[in-house]
């Protein structure tokens, strides 16, 4: 059942190439066009869309944010990420002409379902990204687009939450093709990129040891930070709930643009600091921004810690250890950079002897409001 590893937290993180490789197998048609699984959208309202909202709770929300770059990139529709819980009690400006998109592994948080029922009693049409086959939001969404992940177990998410960035892509990219946006050909590239990424979150499993090995002396440690811009702010949130729902440690993910508002006056000597280094070939000078947070905190005693994409040797001289993941174009980058902070979060969750698969206090699905 376990697939050999010790717990289903480390399979299901063994899982993950898999997990997006099958998410996106045969999901899109020789035109272009997106197989969704149950339920059909008319193509004029997906054409006449003018806003998205992303509903989602926990690690599903984190996904929502990784695909709100993208879809907002690609499609130029603006994107909305909410909370479902917050959601529908802040009277949302919600229309014929609003999607939504519910993210949910489960497909059973009752929070995420009820935001899905106000959305569409406000008239807006809703799409599922469920992982589990028939459950609630599957059912009641006017269509779904599954993750196909296979079960999920362990209560903390990892490989549902690389599969529901994946899904997020694919339909950023039919609404980029749909209305227009995109060339085929620039269609074509971007689904190549993806297609690329399975084999790349194997090198990192692969390469993995020396991230378990600093997680193995960190078991008595009081608080993390995360630090991440642009797409590594959400892997950024993402490593710090790991790190809280698995060790029990207090931990914070920041953006990194935020540092010297405020994060930065928690900084003292010996903080371990975890930095995700934007690509150097993505928006000019956010790289060498965020390089100059990992001197920030460095210089006020900081212990740093980053990852970086394969080739990019600037860290080095700046951090304390540096994680490199292989190189992919920017949009792409969060289901690498994520890898080693899961990894992280589990292994010094099982070197302070807890249950990884069934945290204290958390439930795999919450179906209470
Ligand atoms: C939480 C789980 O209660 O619900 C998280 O512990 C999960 O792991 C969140 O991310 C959302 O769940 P779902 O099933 O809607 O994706």
């Amino acid at each position: 059942q376990k697939g050999g590893f010790a717990t289903f937290m480390e399979k299901e993180i063994h899982d993950q190439p898999t997990a997006v490789a099958d998410t996106l197998r045969g999901r899109i048609d020789e035109k272009g066009r997106l197989q969704l699984d149950g339920g059909m959208i008319d193509e004029y309202v997906l054409k006449s869309i003018d806003k998205i909202i992303i509903v989602a709770c926990g690690t599903a929300s984190y996904a929502g944010l990784t695909a709100r770059y993208a879809i907002e990139h690609w499609t130029r529709i603006p994107v909305e990420v909410e909370l479902a819980h917050e959601f529908r009690y802040r009277d949302p400006i919600v229309s014929i002409k609003t999607l939504v998109v519910a993210v949910s592994q489960s497909g059973e948080t009752m929070d995420t379902i009820m935001a899905v029922r106000h959305a569409q009693q406000q008239g807006a049409t809703v799409i599922g990204v469920v992982n589990a086959q028939g459950s609630t939001i599957a059912r009641e969404a006017d269509a779904v687009l599954y993750t196909r992940a296979g079960p999920e177990i362990a209560v903390a998410s990892t490989k549902a939450f690389l599969a529901q960035i994946t899904a997020g892509y694919l339909l950023g990219i039919y609404l980029a093709e749909l209305r227009g946006n995109k060339f085929p050909d620039e269609i074509e590239a971007l689904l190549e990129q993806l297609d690329a990424i399975p084999a790349k979150v194997q090198r990192v499993l692969d390469a993995s040891e020396p991230i378990r090995e600093l997680a193995r002396t960190m078991a008595d440690e009081r608080t993390v930070l995360f630090l991440g811009r642009h797409v590594g702010f959400p892997v950024a949130l993402e490593g710090a709930l790991k790190l809280k729902e698995l060790a029990y440690i207090h931990a914070e993910g920041f953006a990194a643009g935020e540092l010297k508002h405020g994060p930065i006056a928690l900084v003292e000597e010996g903080q371990p600091v975890f930095i995700v280094l934007p690509s150097p070939r993505g928006r000019e000078s956010l790289h060498s921004k965020v390089i100059s947070n990992v001197q920030e905190v460095r210089a006020r005693g900081a212990r740093t810690f980053v990852i970086a994409e394969e080739g990019d040797t600037e860290a080095d001289n700046y951090a304390e250890q540096v994680f490199y993941v292989p190189a992919a174009p920017v949009l792409m980058t969060p289901l690498l950079s994520v890898v080693p902070l899961q990894i992280f979060a589990l292994e010094l969750a099982a070197a302070k002897g807890y249950d990884v698969d069934q945290p204290r206090n958390l439930a795999k699905s919450v179906t209470v409001e």
